[in-house]
């Protein structure tokens, strides 16, 4: 199959994308957290393909994007007033969140589930997209599972060229990770990811929330968890990833120490002077978290890379998207994390 390669720009993309979901097939989508690969949410031959291609696990549900905030009452029941005031808020933004499905959600979608994630995202050619085409778009991230996010075109490329009907080219996603992911369908609002939206900013809004374990700990394939992808393989290069904390002196001493060729050094824009001799790779500036976020993805797929050895990684600290940086490189780490502070 040919891929389609469809500049946002073009007047003719948003029919053109449009028509490929009509009729079942598969289009890679930019959003400002990252690309998602989309189908018709709605019919379950077009949702089995975007399994099938990022072989996904088919106990993953998928979330469905919306043109506009008011269509969350066509897919989901008995909903809390604390989704409207977070719909009223952040969308379209980087925010899903977590409701009781009705019955026109098919259970494909939701890996049957009888909730369902929905999002409205603020990207103007894909919410076009969606609404020309008259149906909700479910997409996951369009990376092949396990591997790191898609936040470019070419990304999505990478991974499916001649795999998927078209890519709709939008430039880089300005979030960089995926979006925060709210469950409302409990007594108490529940974080379950970590995303544009920070937790200070739905504690706002919400005035509770429980952040479940799967952000913060490793989960084992066992455990019962509220969003079955947290339990997968996430984000991670082919490189064993060490997180080294502490202060920028005590950590590259330490990383300095340890370092042997073939390794690489992920670190801030501001201590590539402390690294010449370590090959880094900056992701942004710590001064300016949103550049981390940004430019995290593009950097793991760099470093996915089999003949790197180690790759010592520096994550920034602090909440907002700060948190969903740690979180996206302590699972690309599998929680392997070193306090230089604490080292000799
Ligand atoms: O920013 C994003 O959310 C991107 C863009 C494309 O919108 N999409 C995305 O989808 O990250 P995905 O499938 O890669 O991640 C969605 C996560 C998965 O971990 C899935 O298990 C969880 O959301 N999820 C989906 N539906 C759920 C549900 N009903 N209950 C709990 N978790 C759910
Ligand atoms: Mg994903």
């Amino acid at each position: 199959m040919k891929t389609l390669y469809l500049p946002a720009a073009d007047t003719q993309t948003a029919h053109t994308a449009a028509e490929i979901i009509k009729s079942g097939g598969l289009v890679a989508i930019p959003t400002e957290t990252v690309y998602g690969l989309g189908a018709n949410g709605l019919d379950e031959n077009a949702v089995l393909k975007i399994f099938e291609a990022k072989g996904r696990p088919q106990d993953n549900p998928l979330i469905l994007h919306i043109s506009d905030p008011a269509e969350i009452e066509r897919y989901c029941h008995h909903i809390p007033k604390a989704a409207f005031d977070l719909a009223e808020a952040f969308w379209p933004g980087p925010l899903t969140i977590v409701l009781p499905a009705k019955s026109i959600v098919p259970k494909r979608t939701t890996a049957g589930l009888t909730t369902v994630g929905i999002r409205c995202p603020d990207c103007t050619v894909t919410r076009e997209i969606i609404r020309l085409a008259g149906v909700p778009i479910a997409a996951p991230s369009a990376n092949i599972s396990g591997k790191p996010s898609t936040t470019t075109a070419q990304h999505v490329l990478h991974d499916h060229d001649g795999r998927i009907d078209a890519v709709v080219d939008g430039g880089p996603s300005r979030v960089g990770v995926e979006s925060t992911i709210v469950d409302l369908t409990e007594e108490r609002p529940r974080l379950l990811r970590p995303g544009g939206i920070g937790p200070e900013q739905l504690m706002e809004v919400l005035g509770d929330l429980i952040v479940d374990k799967a952000v913060t700990a490793q989960i084992d394939k066992d455990d019962v968890v509220k969003a079955p992808g947290m339990k997968y393989k996430h984000y991670a290069p082919q490189s064993e990833v060490v997180i080294v904390g502490g202060s920028r002196e005590k950590a590259a001493e330490y990383i300095r120490h340890h370092f042997e060729p073939g390794d690489r050094v992920l670190c801030f824009e501001e201590e590539l002077p402390l690294y010449e001799s370590c090959n880094p790779l900056s992701y942004g500036q710590e001064a300016d978290v949103s550049t981390l976020s940004a430019g995290l993805f593009a950097a793991l797929r760099e470093l996915d890379d089999p003949s790197i050895h180690q790759v010592y990684a520096r994550c920034p600290v602090g909440g907002g998207v700060a948190y969903a940086v740690q979180n996206r490189l302590k699972k690309a780490a599998a929680f392997h994390i070193i306090d230089a502070e604490e080292e000799e």
